[in-house]
């Protein structure tokens, strides 16, 4: 059973998806610890709610990133963490932690990657005029976005969204595929073969898109 160690800085929603997969057995896993680097982060309270051990490290009381990065590995590695999964964590991991976890940290991300990597995705996703747009999963390398992608899931954008709407569209589908990928990995069916994912045994849907607006009224 892989043991996750989860890394947050705000709500939690994503934590508490994965939480809930974990419960229910759609991850071959259990929460291992939850660290946030802000102290006041809800995602703390989803944690406790559920009896799972937290921390909170502040990036603010480290001289630079990668004595924070040290105290994060060495909290991870405490806790015995097979995979490092990023839940809505706001800060950049430096080659100094990526190299303890080697093909063992995800994250999630509010678009569809590589289109709008970093910061306010959605209101420039909306500003952009995309007529789709969505959320995606992939390995942490070390760009800002960057690493090899193992799922994507697609929402349609309106004109008219505002980026809480946006927001919430792509929320509910995050929380669908987060758990997912995590499984994939749990399952040790997940391959990286240069900068792709290939999941073994994978259905193929190739009939399978998504057109915004519909083709037909
Ligand atoms: C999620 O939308 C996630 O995709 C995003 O932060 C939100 C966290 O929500 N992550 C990033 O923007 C990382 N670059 P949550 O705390 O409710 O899971």
């Amino acid at each position: 059973m892989i043991r996750l160690g989860i890394l947050v800085s705000g709500s939690g929603s994503n934590l508490q998806a994965i939480m809930d997969s974990c419960v229910c057995g759609d991850i071959d896993g259990m929460v291992a610890v939850v660290i946030s680097n802000v102290e006041e982060a809800y995602a703390l309270k989803r944690a406790e709610n559920y009896d799972i051990p937290t921390k909170v490290i502040s990036h603010e009381h480290y001289p630079d990133r990668v004595n924070f990065d040290m105290q994060l590995v060495k909290t991870l590695k405490e806790f015995d963490v097979g995979l490092v999964v990023l839940a809505g964590f706001m800060r950049i991991l430096t080659p100094e932690f990526l190299k303890h976890f080697p093909g063992r940290i995800m994250n999630i991300h509010p678009a569809l990657l590589p289109s709008f990597p970093g910061l306010e995705v959605r209101q420039k996703a909306i500003d952009h005029g995309v007529k789709l747009s969505g959320c995606s999963v992939h390995f942490v390398d070390d760009g800002v976005d960057t690493g090899p992608i193992i799922i994507q899931a697609a929402v349609p954008v309106y004109p008219d969204d505002s980026k809480e709407e946006l927001k919430d569209r792509i929320l509910a589908l995050e929380h669908k595929i987060y758990p997912r990928a995590i499984q994939l990995f749990a399952q040790g069916r997940l391959d990286i073969v240069e900068r792709k994912v290939f999941i073994r045994d994978q259905v193929k849907e190739k009939t399978a898109y998504m057109v915004n607006p519909p083709l037909e009224d």
